[in-house]
């Protein structure tokens, strides 16, 4: 067997969220080829990095009151953390926001212009005044131009489905500030696709996507390829493009130069060859692994880009299929929103490891994490077959001074095992876990009837029988010892243990073929206990609280009607800080709905010869009939709010939780204008 070359990637996750089983699903995919290419002896790197520019982070950055750079050391840590958890072995973890990726992107995007493949125009664009800031779709929310829901996105309405550009979208606003979006003109920097339109479809024939993604392809071809714009103007976090001052490059063209990134910061590390792997007449193999969501990125603008820079192109594009648990997308309320860490809490990471193996084919069909079925397979296959065996009989090997027989009963049944893994190593190599987990599974089957057949218990009361029970137990350890070797990619912690239980030099895939014969053995300790499906039902119960939680903490931004959404433990203040706050008694003189907000009243207050309007998310617990009249308490000298509906100056306040809404009212004989205190 030759010993091939390979830089595997996963996709780089964003630096503004957790890690959920989602993302799992495709770092232990990746984790488990990667880990059975180097168990086959080849030269295998894994690397990984965080995706950090763009608007996204920026705005998020700010919500928490830090530099984005502060913000995705904290994510990258965090992120890190996970997917240690996990066993995820990454080569590298490297981030987008560092000099090798502004180098290769700058190199990049230079050799695309030096090619004549970028263009630039002027576009216009919907424009944030009060923010300083070009809106993507995404930030900006109107009312559906087809079914008339408020609230929704500029580029899909969630009610009734339809798909439409921000400027259809009915009254839009900026869902940053609240302020209505003007038409603003500006340069664009555009990626010249078409140029590579013959090349793609020959990359794309050649072998290197699943055949379902080739097909859909083939749609976007029919439709034309359009030039893609590359470029954002400031403020923006990311990389200024060359020459070009106050233009940045989008967050999805530096991502995937990332993976270049990643790798040149290994290289430089332990002196690989990144040329080697690189270059145009390269022999290494590059494989990314990737979500359906981002097929168009890897499989149209990063071979081009590759191919339009005079670098070569990626081996595979390996997709898969989202995560559902219990049937369905995953799902705050139900607590099926899973975070990795949440999971870890409550679950041995490597069940998961199993049980997505055990489901994984090489298809781009979404993989069901059936909790029940999760628990019920676990359960049979790793503890109720594959670790039984060694418990079964390691005790007997012990009794006879812990040493394995020098000659076995049924080479036959060995020889067997032995050669499957020809068979299983194809499957991996395929990335059709699920088939060659069956294989593994089968093994253990005829393992385990073997053992229960000779029932070395029943032959151990035999006198005189030592010998036979050793030899027995000693096949079984050496059919475990197969498995063990063939499960290692999936579970590599339980084979860790086993590894060192069994007293072996070494897991890889050849080791397999020397069989244990007179070996000593170690002290057998457990090697995995059963599923609780109480704690699954903990963790259920966390991941919503973990949640609920969340939805807490992201009090404070904009549209925020009231301070009681926001985390509810304040830090100490003194009185001075106290005392800058202005509250008021005031008479409530008009109240009425506001057109497109469920939340919202609109009152007009009196404060003592002061007319003020304030906007109050009090709409599910008052009617504004009962409101006109009466008296309260309001913060005057909050700083005015530009809402989507209009200006709030000030804030009236309420008691309350889940359990209601409490306006504040003062005993009778106070007047509006009034100061409380
Ligand atoms: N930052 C981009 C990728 C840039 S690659 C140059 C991104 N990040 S992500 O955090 O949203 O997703 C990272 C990976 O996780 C993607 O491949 C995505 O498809 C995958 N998944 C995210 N949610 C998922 C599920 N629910 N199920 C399966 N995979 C999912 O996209
Ligand atoms: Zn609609």
């Amino acid at each position: 067997m030759s010993t091939r070359k390979l830089l595997v990637t996963s996709a780089l996750p964003y630096a503004n969220g957790d890690i959920h089983l989602g993302h799992l699903l495709e770092y232990l995919q990746t984790d488990m080829w990667v880990r059975f290419q180097k168990s086959r002896g080849h030269s295998c790197y894994y690397v990984c990095a965080d995706d950090a520019h763009g608007t996204a982070i920026m705005l998020r950055a700010e919500q928490e009151g830090m530099t984005p750079e502060a913000l995705i050391e904290k994510v990258k840590q965090a992120h890190q953390a996970d997917f240690a958890k996990f066993g995820i072995a990454f080569d590298n973890y490297h981030s987008t926001h560092s000099e090798e990726n502004r180098r290769h992107s700058e190199a990049i995007y230079l050799a695309l212009r030096e090619g004549g493949h970028i263009a630039t125009r002027d576009i216009e664009q919907m424009y944030d005044p009060v923010k300083g800031l070009f809106l993507a779709d995404r930030f900006i929310k109107g009312t559906c131009p087809k079914c008339h829901s408020p609230d929704q996105y500029g580029d899909n309405c969630e009610v009734c489905g339809a798909a439409y550009t921000p400027a259809d979208l009915i009254d839009p606003v900026s869902a940053i500030s609240g302020a209505k979006p003007v038409i603003k003109s500006s340069t664009h920097y555009f990626f010249k696709l078409p140029d590579f339109s013959e090349f793609l479809r020959g990359w794309l024939r050649s072998g290197t996507v699943q055949p379902q993604i080739a097909n859909k392809l083939e749609e976007w071809f029919d439709t034309g390829l359009n030039e893609w714009d590359i470029s954002r103007d400031a403020p923006y976090f990311g990389f200024e493009i060359p020459n070009a001052p106050g233009k940045y490059f989008y967050v999805w063209l530096d991502a995937p130069i990332g993976y270049l990134a990643s790798f040149q910061n290994l290289c430089d590390r332990e002196g690989i060859d990144f040329d080697a792997f690189w270059r145009k007449d390269s022999d290494a193999e590059v494989h990314h692994f990737i979500g359906k969501d981002i097929v168009y990125f890897h499989a149209l603008f990063w071979p081009a880009m590759l191919e339009g820079a005079g670098l070569r192109t990626p081996t595979g594009v390996h997709c898969h299929g989202f995560v559902t648990v219990n049937g369905a997308k995953m799902s705050k309320s139900r607590g099926t929103f899973i975070k990795a860490d949440t999971y870890a809490r409550f679950l041995d990471p490597e069940y998961l490891r199993y049980y997505f193996a055990a489901k994984l084919t090489s298809r781009v069909d979404d993989l069901d994490l059936n909790l029940e079925d999760f628990t019920a397979r676990v359960n049979a296959d790793l503890v109720g077959k594959v670790v039984n065996i060694a418990s079964r009989c390691a005790g007997f090997v012990h009794k006879q001074g812990g040493r394995l027989a020098a000659r076995l009963p049924d080479t036959e049944l060995l020889d067997r095992a032995v050669a499957a893994g020809d068979e299983i190593a194809e499957s991996f190599e395929a990335r059709e876990f699920a088939r060659g987990v069956r294989r593994i599974m089968e093994l253990a089957d005829e393992a385990n009837a073997y053992i229960a057949e000779q029932a070395p218990w029943a032959l151990a009361k035999q006198p005189g029988s030592e010998q036979q029970v050793l030899d027995v137990c000693s096949l079984g350890l050496n059919l475990f010892r197969q498995l063990v070797v063939y499960l290692a990619p999936i579970v590599p912690r339980l084979a860790q243990d086993a590894q060192a239980f069994l007293g072996l030099d070494s897991l890889d895939w050849e080791s397999r073929r020397e069989a244990l014969l007179d070996h000593p053995i170690n002290k057998f300790k457990p090697l995995m206990t059963r599923v609780d499906s109480a704690k699954v039902e903990a963790m259920l119960e966390a991941s919503k609280e973990v949640l609920a939680e969340e939805q807490k903490l992201k009090g404070g931004q904009a549209n925020t009607p009231s301070a009681l959404d926001q985390n509810p433990i304040a830090d100490e203040i003194g009185i001075d800080e106290f005392a800058k706050i202005d509250l008021r008694i005031a008479r409530i003189t008009a109240a009425e709905r506001v057109e497109g907000s469920s939340k919202l009243l609109k009152l007009t207050l009196d404060l003592g010869g002061e007319t003020r309007t304030v906007f109050s998310g009090i709409s599910k617990h008052y009617s504004p009939e009962a409101l006109v009249d009466r008296l309260t308490v309001v913060v005057a000298n909050l700083a005015p709010r530009k809402m989507r509906f209009g200006v709030s100056e000030g804030m009236v306040l309420a008691a309350g939780g889940d359990d209601g809404l409490h306006l504040l009212s003062p005993d009778s004989g106070a007047v509006p204008g009034q100061r409380v205190g």
